[in-house]
C-alpha cells in the first residue's frame, strides 16, 4: 500500500474541521501508515480523544505533562518516531504559534522538536485566512520549509463562502502519498489514453470494448505523484480524475485520436492504455434503427486510426509506451506488437488476469527483453511501471 511502514504523527487542532480528521485517520491507516494522534486542548472540544484512540489503536496525547511516557518526553519521543507530522486541521492560532516558535502545548513542542517534515492543512474562516497576520505567518512557515496543503475555497461552517476550508481527507491522503513519492518524472510531460472508446451505431446503440480504465488512471496518478505534468485523454469510465491530472473526456476513437494528436508533439512520454475500438460503423444512423424493418441490420465497419502507431511515427515522437492485452501466448504477441508499432516499451497482460479487477499481472517488454512483475494491485504496478519508465528515459 502507498503508505506502508510510514509513521505519521497526525496533529489535530481546534477547528470544526476536526471532525474530518477522524476520516483522514481512517484513510491513513487504510493506506498502511502507523498513525499517532496528538491533539491540542481546544481540539478535544470538537472531537474526543476516544474517537482517535479507537481509530488509530494508539493512545492519544494532549497534555505535555502526560506521565505515560516513561522519560516524560513525549514531545521528543513522538517526533523522533515519525516520518512526517501532518497537522489537519491547522487553526490560525496553531499556525501563529508555530510561526513564532512557541512550544506552549504538546503539539507545538513536538513540532519545534521535530527532525522530520511538517505538513499543515489550514482550516479557518476566510477572513482569518486573509488577515495580514495570517498571511505573514504563512510566509514565515513557507520560509521555514513547512509544506502547506490547501486550503480550498467553498462553503464554510460559519455560513460564509471563501478560501479557508480544509482540503478533503482524500485530497490530504493524496498529497501525503505524493510527498513520499520520489520525483523520478520531475519536469516530464506525460500524455495518456485510458478506458474504452464508444462507437455509435445509432442514437441509442454503439460498440465498445471492455475496459474499466483503472490501469490507465492508476498510471496517470503514479506519474503525477512522481512529479510529471499529466494529461489523460479518457474514454467513458466511472472513475474520478486523479488529483492534479488534466483530464480530457472523449467518446469515440476519432475524438481520442484528435485530442491526442493535438498534444503529442509537446510531450516527453505517450502511454496508450486505452482499449481503442479497432473499427467503427461506416455510417451512424441519424434515427434509431427499427426492428420492424425486416431482418437484423448489416453494419459496415471501417478502420479506426491506430493512435499509438501514429504518435510513434511522428518526426519528434515522444517516448511511447503501449499495452498488449492478449488471451494467449503473451510473450510472443506482445513483443511482436512492440516491433510492429515501433515503440520502446510495451506492457503485456493476459486478459484473464487483469480485467475489471484491482489486481493485475504484467510483463514489461523493452529492447533488453522481458521483465515480469509479481502480481500486485494496479496502483503498485503503476508505480513500478513509472519507475521502469524513468530509468529508460534516463538512459535515452
Ligand atoms: O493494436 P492493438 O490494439 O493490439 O494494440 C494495443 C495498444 O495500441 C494499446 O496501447 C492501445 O492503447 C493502442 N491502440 C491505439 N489505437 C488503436 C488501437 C490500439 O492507440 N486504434
Amino acid at each position: 500500500m502507498e503508505l506502508d511502514g510510514k509513521r505519521i504523527v497526525l496533529g489535530v487542532t481546534g477547528g470544526v474541521a476536526a471532525y474530518k480528521a477522524a476520516h483522514l485517520l481512517r484513510l491513513l491507516t487504510g493506506a498502511g501508515a502507523r498513525v499517532q494522534v496528538v491533539m491540542t486542548e481546544s481540539a478535544t472540544r470538537f472531537v474526543t480523544p476516544v474517537t482517535f484512540q479507537a481509530l488509530s489503536g494508539q493512545p492519544v496525547f494532549v497534555d505535555p505533562w502526560d506521565a505515560r511516557m516513561a522519560n516524560n518526553m513525549a514531545h521528543i519521543d513522538l517526533s523522533r518516531a515519525a516520518d512526517a507530522i501532518l497537522v489537519a486541521p491547522a487553526s490560525a492560532n496553531f499556525l501563529a504559534r508555530v510561526a513564532q516558535g512557541l512550544a506552549d502545548d504538546l503539539l507545538t513542542a513536538l513540532v519545534l522538536a521535530r527532525d522530520c517534515p511538517l505538513l499543515v492543512a489550514p482550516a479557518m474562516n476566510r477572513q482569518m485566512w486573509e488577515n495580514p497576520a495570517t498571511r505573514r505567518n504563512m510566509a514565515t512557515l513557507a520560509g521555514d520549509g513547512v509544506l502547506c496543503l490547501g486550503p480550498a475555497a467553498g462553503a464554510q461552517a460559519c455560513g460564509e463562502t471563501g478560501e479557508g476550508r480544509m482540503l478533503e481527507p482524500e485530497a490530504l491522503l493524496e498529497a501525503l502519498c505524493a510527498f513520499f513519492t520520489p520525483k523520478v518524472l520531475a519536469g516530464r510531460r506525460v500524455l495518456l489514453t485510458a478506458g474504452p472508446t464508444f462507437e455509435p451505431i445509432d442514437p441509442v446503440r454503439g460498440m465498445t470494448n471492455r475496459s474499466s480504465g483503472r490501469m490507465g488512471y492508476a498510471i496517470a496518478q503514479a506519474a503525477a505523484r512522481a512529479g510529471a505534468a499529466v494529461a489523460l485523454v479518457s474514454g467513458p469510465v466511472a472513475l474520478p480524475a486523479p488529483p492534479g491530472v488534466e483530464r480530457i473526456d472523449v467518446e469515440t476513437a476519432l475524438d481520442m485520436h484528435r485530442e491526442v494528436m493535438a498534444r503529442a508533439g509537446a510531450v516527453d512520454v505517450f502511454i496508450g492504455v486505452a482499449a481503442v475500438a479497432d473499427y467503427r460503423p461506416a455510417q451512424v444512423a441519424a434515427q434509431k434503427l427499427k426492428k420492424e424493418l425486416g431482418g437484423p441490420p448489416v453494419i459496415e465497419l471501417v478502420h479506426n486510426p491506430d493512435i499509438l502507431a501514429e504518435v510513434a511515427a511522428l518526426p519528434n515522437a515522444p517516448f511511447c509506451v503501449g499495452f498488449a492485452a492478449e488471451s494467449e501466448q503473451l510473450e510472443v504477441y506482445a513483443e511482436r506488437k512492440r516491433q510492429r508499432k515501433n515503440i520502446p516499451l510495451i506492457v503485456g497482460n493476459l486478459i484473464q488476469d487483469g480485467f475489471g479487477g484491482e489486481a493485475n499481472r504484467i510483463i514489461l517488454f523493452d529492447a533488453q527483453g522481458a521483465h515480469p512483475l509479481p502480481v500486485a494491485s494496479k496502483a503498485q504496478l503503476a508505480r513500478q511501471l513509472v519507475e521502469h519508465l524513468a530509468r529508460l528515459l534516463e538512459k535515452r
